[in-house]
């Protein structure tokens, strides 16, 4: 299969090709329509997987222009090319469900942020222009600083490098280890088009999870109960019926421990 991949450098795109042979596209943040396509023209890929975005929600809510074009206009351009695309989507599309419905299934979607909003509107209007169209619902994912490839804040790093930390205590939310999710990637592309929960589940709230990891590894990091209510947990037994199963959050968590001999 002929991966083109978008974001090549970013954090989860730097782990996709490093598991993968990919081609690596251009940085898609000056291209044109045309561009694009011509771009696509050019790599004749089996299958685009999509990573490129504004992925951070302040950043959307302080351009939301910017957000739009990176996060729904882009997406649909390569949609547009005809070639089976694979997008990243993530799990704040659930960011305003009522909290008694966690864990979330595919269809019970209520964003409450822009960037939320926004990636909603990539979701729906990709499947509009091509039914084979396949929408990932990220988690929050982390992984160390590797030599060479992209990091970013994460769960993780914070735990680690943090001499205090705030994670709520109501909020139930999954953390991923990204290497998962780059792992699956190419049975992704294989899949019915369609919308999915894509990595880890988690029964615990963030807090939950940071005292859990604080004890594996007896890291001095001072725990706060503050930060966002809203849940983020997704059921994700649609992808895992089609052979895409993740870890749970503690045992991805092990995963990673174990892989960095943490
Ligand atoms: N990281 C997470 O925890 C997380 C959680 C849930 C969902 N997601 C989603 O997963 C996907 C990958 O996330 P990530 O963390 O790997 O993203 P990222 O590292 O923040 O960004 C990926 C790449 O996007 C490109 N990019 C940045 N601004 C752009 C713009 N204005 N227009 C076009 N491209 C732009 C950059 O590539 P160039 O420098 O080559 O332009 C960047 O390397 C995204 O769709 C994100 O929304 C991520």
């Amino acid at each position: 299969m002929k991966i083109l991949l978008t974001g090549a450098s970013g954090f989860v795109g730097a782990r996709i090709a490093a598991a993968f042979p990919v081609i690596p596209s251009p940085s898609l943040r000056s291209l044109t329509r045309d561009g694009v396509r011509r771009m696509v023209d050019e790599a004749e890929p089996d299958v685009i997987i999509h990573t490129a975005a504004i992925s951070d929600i302040a950043t959307c809510e302080k351009n939301p222009d910017a957000s739009w074009h990176a996060n729904v206009e882009l997406p649909l351009w390569l949609v547009g090319t005809g070639v089976k695309c694979v997008l990243f989507s993530s799990d704040q599309v659930y960011s305003g469900a009522p909290s008694d419905g966690h864990p979330y299934s595919e269809d019970n979607v209520c964003p409450a942020n822009l960037y939320a909003r926004h990636k909603l509107e990539m979701e729906q209007r990709s499947l509009d222009l091509s039914g084979e169209t396949v929408l990932l619902r990220a988690t929050w994912m982390y992984d160390m600083p590797i030599c060479g490839l992209a990091n970013r804040s994460n769960f993780l790093m914070t735990m680690l490098r943090a001499g205090e930390a705030a994670f709520s205590g109501t909020q139930h939310r999954a953390v991923t280890y990204v290497r998962e999710v780059a792992l699956h990637v190419c049975r992704a592309a294989q899949l019915p088009g369609g919308v999915y929960n894509y990595g880890s589940e988690n029964s615990l709230t963030m807090l939950e999870t940071a005292y859990w990891l604080k004890n594996q590894l007896q890291l001095p990091v001072v725990l706060h109960d503050a930060g966002p209510r809203h849940d983020l947990w997704m059921d994700c037994s649609k992808a895992a019926a089609c052979g895409i199963t993740f870890s749970s959050t503690t045992d991805g968590l092990r995963k990673c421990i174990a892989d960095y001999s943490l």
